[in-house]
């Protein structure tokens, strides 16, 4: 098999991921915080060790390193958690629905102003003075965008978007860059960073991160036990336990801090240098075969390691199970969750074939995607 859906989920997980996950079930599998028995001190440490892992890989504090079921919980938390009645949000044309949908439906339950701001270059990336120009126009309370296209892989200037819109918080979706940039959190500028433990993280699935900047504030979206001031019928204020209600999943957790152990000793500049080499190999092969339209692509662009293509006269569903059960090779054809990056780059509602790599690719994988789609095109 040759796993090219790397964009949707990571496989396989980082080497010691498995043992980290076992661990904690047969030693560890205490509840966490909840009582003072061996066991429970166990689960504590483990879920703590792992925050300082996530925390110093994408250099946030471990106090404000919040672990959760998911980046969309997350961006659900912040949103729903900030935003107020009436609000005026910006974003890009680019978003994923985890950002839209929760964003579309707070538009209607709290009246909220979105502003979409699309860019005119092919990938329909905005440069920050676009951001700068949306935000100027009327009091705004956030700019929430992704760091990177799930579509296309461009990158989102999020730094430079963050000082031009200052002091308006930004709130970034790192799903597609965590683990495949180098990041640190405090020198993006932003407000809020949110990813997934189960892409570029290389951890298991079941665990998100929402990494908060100093004074940036949440109310919580979900209220419940914490271990912490059972006295208490009020969430506490102290983090992370403010954000975190409910048993944590510890096993999760556990997996995902020895991912980013795994990331930190192998450094993320290596793997995003790697990524980019392939997927560029990837262009210039699927670019030379007739019939085939790379979508999202500016040469030179900033970019993490994922490809949008089309073949023309192909049902990409069908092609895509030809890949599969033909080739052995495995990657996601249609819209990708993000029809609104589909429609800023003209293909929606047919979407796409999507290839996505990992660190654990090689140029032979990409090489037989290529040597696959000819043969496939060939074959008509
Ligand atoms: N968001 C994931 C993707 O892009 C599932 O495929």
């Amino acid at each position: 098999m040759i796993y090219l859906d790397h964009a949707a989920t990571a496989f396989p997980k980082a080497p010691g991921v498995v043992e980290a996950v076992a661990r904690f079930l047969d030693n560890e599998a205490g509840n966490p915080g909840r009582g003072g028995h061996r066991l429970t001190v166990a689960a504590s440490r483990a879920i703590e060790a792992a925050r300082t892992e996530v925390a110093g890989l994408l250099g946030g504090d471990p106090e404000r390193t919040l672990l959760g079921p998911g980046a969309t919980h997350w961006l659900n938390a912040v949103l729903a958690g900030r935003l107020r009645p009436g609000d005026r949000v910006v974003t890009s044309a680019l978003e994923h629905n985890s950002l839209m949908r929760p964003l579309r439906r707070l538009e209607l339950e709290r009246g909220l102003e979105i502003v979409v701001v699309a860019g005119s270059d092919p990938d329909g990336v905005p440069d920050a003075e676009a951001f700068r120009a949306a935000v100027a126009a009327a009091p705004t309370s956030l700019v929430a965008v992704n760091h990177a296209s799930n579509v296309t892989g461009a990158v989102l200037p999020v730094a430079e978007i963050a000082a031009a819109v200052a002091p308006t918080p930004v709130l970034v979706d790192g799903a597609q860059t965590a683990g495949s940039l180098p990041l640190d959190i405090d020198r993006l500028g932003v407000a809020a960073f949110v990813c997934s433990g189960h892409k570029g993280l290389l951890g298991p699935p079941g665990v998100g991160v929402l990494l908060l900047a100093e004074g940036f504030h949440l109310e919580p979206l979900v209220l419940g036990g914490t271990g912490s001031r059972s006295e208490s019928e009020e969430m506490p204020e102290h983090l992370p336990d403010r954000l975190e209600a409910g048993t944590p999943n510890g096993p999760g957790i556990a997996g995902l801090g020895a991912a980013c152990r795994w990331l930190a000793d192998r450094d993320v500049s290596a793997v995003a240098a790697h990524e980019r080499r392939l997927i560029g190999r990837l262009a210039d092969g699927l670019a030379g075969i007739a019939g085939v339209s790379l979508h999202g692509w500016r040469d030179g662009a900033s970019r993490v390691g994922v490809l949008s293509f089309t073949v023309a006269g192909s049902d990409l569903g069908e092609l895509a199970a030809r890949l599969d059960r033909g080739h052995g090779i495995c990657l996601r054809a249609g819209l990708h969750c993000a029809p609104a990056a589909h429609r800023r780059i003209g293909t929606f509602p047919g979407g796409t074939l999507r290839a996505g790599v990992g660190p654990f690719n090689t140029e032979a994988d990409i090489d037989a995607l290529f040597a696959a789609v000819r043969r496939i095109v060939d074959e008509r």
